[in-house]
């Protein structure tokens, strides 16, 4: 049996994303959980002939909803409305991923922990740090998932060089998941492609990767922000990772924000140099969730100076969400 379940299922990016996750035969069990209409979503997609059974869990059902999951992926909580950064999200974000995560630790305490909801840079920290205190931590199977800026650049770079097949064009981002802390590494894409632009034009994608999201939220005007985009990268991640845990397939890699122990060796030096511990980099999957985390590759100038200004904001996002839980023990 390899039952998903999906929290926060009934919301702009939960439905879509439930929707994909339907379309795979890797899942025997696709369960909805949210606090409003999750019976209603399920219904609908149950009807679909595909192999998956599907079922709902409302609002006081979410211990049944986690039991026995082999992967819980989570777009639950409040998105962004103009003017506000993943940050504001914090106060209301916070709670709904800690409650989760005590959910996950009481009944699928060996689950794969995909998160969505952001503050993604300090939602991760905080997930770890209630199943550190439940004993059940393992960094291999906690993710937060940064491929929408993955999606974004492949995308984004496409539209400025035409020879470039956004599909097949993976653009590795490390770093995090909000602003200046989401650092592209547009110099590892082939044939000189980062030659080929003015310091000008490399700024604005490099903006625009970072502030992606903004395009969004302002043209949605107070409905929300990215959900189709969004479940695309949350369901292309998700059906990656179980690729290789369930038919071990090697070599997929994808950037996403980890806690750096998943990978201790490879990222030793790198923990010491930076004091961070969670980064997003390209990871490779396996058997266990992270099998190993890539190596950085060689940083142009322009990349390291991004990533000197992302580190301390970083650093400030993983210790907020940290502490949200070590404080209140
Ligand atoms: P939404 O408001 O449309 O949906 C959220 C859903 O979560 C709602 O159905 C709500 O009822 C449910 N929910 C709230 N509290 C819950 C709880 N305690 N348990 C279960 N479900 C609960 O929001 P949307 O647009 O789907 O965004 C969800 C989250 O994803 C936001 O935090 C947003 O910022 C984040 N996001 C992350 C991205 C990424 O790249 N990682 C990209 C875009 C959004």
């Amino acid at each position: 049996m390899v039952k998903v379940v999906v929290c926060g299922a009934a919301g702009g990016i939960g439905q879509p994303l439930s929707l994909l996750l339907k379309q795979s035969d890797l899942i025997t069990d696709l369960a909805l959980y949210d606090v409003v209409n999750a019976v209603g979503v399920a219904a609908d997609l149950s009807h679909i002939n595909t192999k998956s059974k599907v079922t709902g869990y409302g609002k006081t059902e979410m211990d049944e909803a986690l039991k026995n999951a082999h992967t819980v992926v989570i777009p639950a909580g409040v998105p962004r409305k103009p003017g506000m950064t993943r940050d504001d999200l914090f106060k209301i974000n916070a709670g709904i991923i800690r409650d989760l995560a005590e959910g996950v630790a009481r009944n699928c305490p060996n689950a794969f922990v995909l998160v969505i909801s952001n503050p993604v840079n300090s939602t991760v920290p905080i997930v770890c740090e209630v199943l550190k205190k439940h004993g059940v931590f393992d960094p291999k199977k906690v993710f937060g998932i940064s491929t929408l800026d993955v999606v974004r650049s492949s995308r984004f770079v496409s539209e400025l060089n035409s020879s470039i097949d956004p599909k097949n064009t993976r653009v590795t981002v490390i770093g995090g998941h909000s602003g200046v802390t989401i650092v592209p590494l547009l110099s590892q894409i082939p044939n000189g492609f980062v030659d080929s632009l003015s310091k000008e034009q490399l700024d604005a994608l490099t903006y625009r990767i970072q502030y992606g999201g903004d395009e969004v939220v302002k043209a949605k005007d107070g409905a929300g922000s990215a959900t189709l985009s969004m479940a695309y990268a949350g369901a292309r991640f998700t059906l990656t990772v179980l690729s290789a845990i369930l038919e071990g397939r090697s070599g997929l890699v994808e950037s996403t924000y980890v806690n750096l122990e998943a990978d201790a060796a490879a990222t030793a030096a790198f923990k010491e140099q930076t004091g961070l511990d969670y980064f997003a980099q390209d990871v490779e999957f396996g058997r266990n969730g992270v099998e190993k985390i890539v190596a950085l590759p060689k940083l142009s100038a322009y990349e390291q100076g991004l990533l000197d200004v992302a580190i301390p904001e970083l650093k400030t996002n993983i210790a907020k969400g940290a502490s949200f839980i070590t404080d209140s023990a």
